[in-house]
């Protein structure tokens, strides 16, 4: 028996609810499986521990982690932490720490999912973002100086490494190949001078190996009036760590809403671990209320059997979410329904029993 350890870090506001959907999703496949199971250790970090502790997670947090086979997360960001300080010293400290320089985000509008686009095809949103996630505009490299003077100035740095550029646009140019779909670049080589110009000559570079990948390259103004516009230009996309951020929250609004939208964290030579995390945040509007569309979690979920190999069944939720989309019987409020939470999870591992039967 396979058994595959998970860190689950359920986080603030929404990811509780969410992760526990996701959780019981994912005991529910090893269960019918039987030929693996998963061992959860739930973490209680977060902003309820940065008020009680004074930090967001051990202080050997990372340490701790490197002993899994992959983190499920949920969502972190609460009022009375400042975000800069929740998301630095919690999620993105994971990400730099296990090297997980891909951020695999689907854009693809799900049978049965609402369509916003007028004059679109539902069948023409189907896009695999792959977004930069270690470097880039998030580097976290600037200065604060004379701060709080009148003469105080910021700096924020954009940090490209030609190693960071090679190995996202590598993997992404990669994915194409196996998928025979076309790879578009997307960045801004006309204002940003240095790191958009770089990485624009590296995804010319790292082409000339893969001369059978039809490539197109946008600045990203237009791309993402060409994500609304005419979303069928797009295949997978590859991208800077800010682009990908704000470009896969406009992918969510046209594939569904942010209840739709996951996203995986890959450390691609599994030297460390993994993290899987539908791509919302913690939604303090709706929290604590059971409001909360579980679907993006499950579908990281499906993300995460993936990775394990266990594709025909990370193939399996995806059908069930199509199946509970189209039926409209048991959806959360974002898609027009009054079910809860946890009845949409229940919907799901109902399907998912009833396809194993
Ligand atoms: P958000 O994604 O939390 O919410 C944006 C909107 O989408 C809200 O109206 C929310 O109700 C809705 N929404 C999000 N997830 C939903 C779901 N599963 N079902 C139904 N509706 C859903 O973004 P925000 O409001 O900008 O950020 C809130 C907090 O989350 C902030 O502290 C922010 O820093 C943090 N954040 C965390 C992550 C993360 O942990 N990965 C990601 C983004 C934002
Ligand atoms: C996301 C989030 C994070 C990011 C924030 C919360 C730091 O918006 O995963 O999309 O920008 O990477
Ligand atoms: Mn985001």
């Amino acid at each position: 028996m396979n058994v595959h350890k998970i860190a689950v870090i359920a986080g603030d506001g929404i990811g509780p609810e969410v992760i526990s959907e996701g959780v019981k999703v994912l005991e529910a496949v090893a269960k019918l499986d039987g030929g693996f199971s998963f061992e959860f250790t739930h973490f209680p970090w977060g902003c309820d521990y940065y008020k009680e502790n004074g930090k967001m997670m051990a202080d050997d947090g990372i340490e701790q982690l490197k002993k899994y086979d992959a983190i499920f997360l949920g969502a972190v960001g609460a009022s009375g932490v400042p975000d800069h300080i929740s998301l630095w010293d919690l999620l993105l400290v994971i990400r730099k720490s296990f090297d997980q320089y891909i951020n695999l985000r689907p854009v693809k509008l799900l049978k049965g999912a609402p369509n916003v686009l007028k004059d679109v095809a539902p069948e023409d949103i189907d896009m695999v973002f792959v977004r930069e996630n270690t470097e880039g505009e998030y580097a976290g490299s600037g200065s604060w100086l004379f701060k709080g003077k009148p003469n105080e100035v910021v700096i924020q740095d954009g940090v490209f490494s030609r190693k960071g550029c090679e190995r996202v646009i590598r993997y992404a140019y990669e994915l194409a190949k196996a998928q025979n779909k076309t790879l578009t670049s997307i960045s801004k080589g006309n204002a940003l001078n240095y790191s958009m110009v770089f990485w624009d000559q590296i995804f010319a570079e790292v082409g000339e190996d893969y001369p059978e990948v039809e490539t197109h390259s946008y600045l990203v103004d237009a791309a993402s009036m060409f994500m609304v516009r005419d979303p069928k230009r797009f295949e997978i996309v590859v991208t800077s760590n800010l682009f990908g951020d704000i470009l896969t929250d406009l992918g969510a609004a046209i594939a569904g809403g942010m209840g739709l939208a996951a996203g995986a964290n890959l450390n691609p030579e599994r030297e460390f671990p993994s993290m899987f995390e539908p791509i919302h945040g913690s939604a303090p509007d709706i929290a604590g209320q059971q409001k909360a569309n579980p679907l993006a979690t499950v579908w990281s979920a499906s993300q995460l059997l993936d990775f394990f190999g266990y594709t025909d069944w990370g193939k399996v939720l995806i059908d069930c979410i199509e199946e509970v989309l189209c039926e409209k019987k048991v959806l959360t409020a974002d898609l027009g329904g009054n079910n809860s939470t946890s009845e949409v999870g229940d919907e799901i591992i109902r399907k998912i029993e009833a396809k194993k039967q």
